[in-house]
């Protein structure tokens, strides 16, 4: 399905691991939604991401459905993935051809009327945003990291999948730059799912749906009342990125670092 055709992804709720309701009836993700999913480990947030990307029809664990378009998806989309709306990409997600980057992306490209040398290189050019650790169109898939793996991935859903679902779980860890993300989802005007236990990230999405047990317990929608707090917090994140960055690149920590303009008061 291609960005245009969609309008609407919904979800219908399921049980707990207790087998009792979720507590909501109905969450509908659109082109432009953000929304993140926290809660401790285990309470089923991968579960919630997964049912979404495999389309359920109540026949998975968590009893859950989902609706394209207000209507339970063809058999097209579920078994076809050129047809699915949905991009899924996980700390595990990894490509395992082994292949260049270049012929990684023109194989996915081909199929398609477009430039595909232009294509290419303005994917690698929006993953690179992403990532610190460079990626060159001649590197093999099998070769990068986990993050500029993540990061090429996102950018090939956006630019040349033109997937308009996007599930992102726990990617953050993998050094990408959240905010950029973010950023550039919204641009594009992509749905997006983040699981994450980054508190900055859970902040900055437009709706916030909390776990338990295996269920949905609430989704908030903070409108404008965390904006100071998302300020602030930000602050705090680029000073712990900074700290990252001096810590991996060997150097001791000293008073100094307090001095840096991006600590917050
Ligand atoms: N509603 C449910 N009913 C029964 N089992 C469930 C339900 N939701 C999730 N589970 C199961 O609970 C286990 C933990 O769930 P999941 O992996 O989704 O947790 P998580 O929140 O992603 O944890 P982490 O933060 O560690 O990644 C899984 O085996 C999952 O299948
Ligand atoms: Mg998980």
């Amino acid at each position: 399905m291609r960005s245009e055709q969609f309008r609407e992804l919904a979800i219908l709720p399921g049980a707990n691991r207790y087998g009792e309701k979720e507590g909501f009836d109905r969450i509908a993700l659109r082109p432009g939604d953000t929304v993140s999913i926290v809660g401790s480990t285990g309470s089923g947030k991968s579960a919630f991401v997964n049912d979404i990307e495999v389309l359920a029809q109540g026949d998975t664990v968590t009893g859950r459905s989902i609706l394209i378009n207000g209507l339970p998806p063809s058999d097209d989309m579920v078994r076809d993935p050129a047809k699915k709306p949905i991009a899924l990409i996980t700390q595990n997600t990894r490509v395992i051809a082994d292949l260049t980057v270049e012929r990684f992306l023109s194989l996915h490209i081909k199929a398609r009327d477009t430039d595909a040398h232009a294509l290419v290189e303005k994917t690698v050019a929006l993953a690179n945003e992403f990532t610190g650790e460079k990626i060159a169109p001649g590197m093999r898939m099998t070769s990068l990291s986990g993050g500029q793996t993540r990061s090429l991935l996102i950018a090939d859903a956006i630019l040349i999948g033109q997937t308009p679902i996007l599930l992102l779980d726990e990617v953050e860890n993998a050094g990408i730059f959240k905010e950029k993300v973010i950023r550039c989802l919204k641009h594009y005007h992509k749905a997006v799912i983040f699981v994450t236990h980054d508190p900055l990230l859970a902040m900055i999405t437009d709706r916030r749906i909390i776990m338990k047990n295996g269920a949905v317990t609430a989704v908030l929608e903070p409108g404008g009342t965390e904006r100071d707090m998302v300020l602030h917090v930000s602050g705090i994140d680029a000073f712990l990125v900074e700290l990252r960055e001096r810590i991996r690149a060997g150097d001791l920590i000293g008073a100094d670092l307090l001095k840096n303009p991006v600590v917050p008061a």
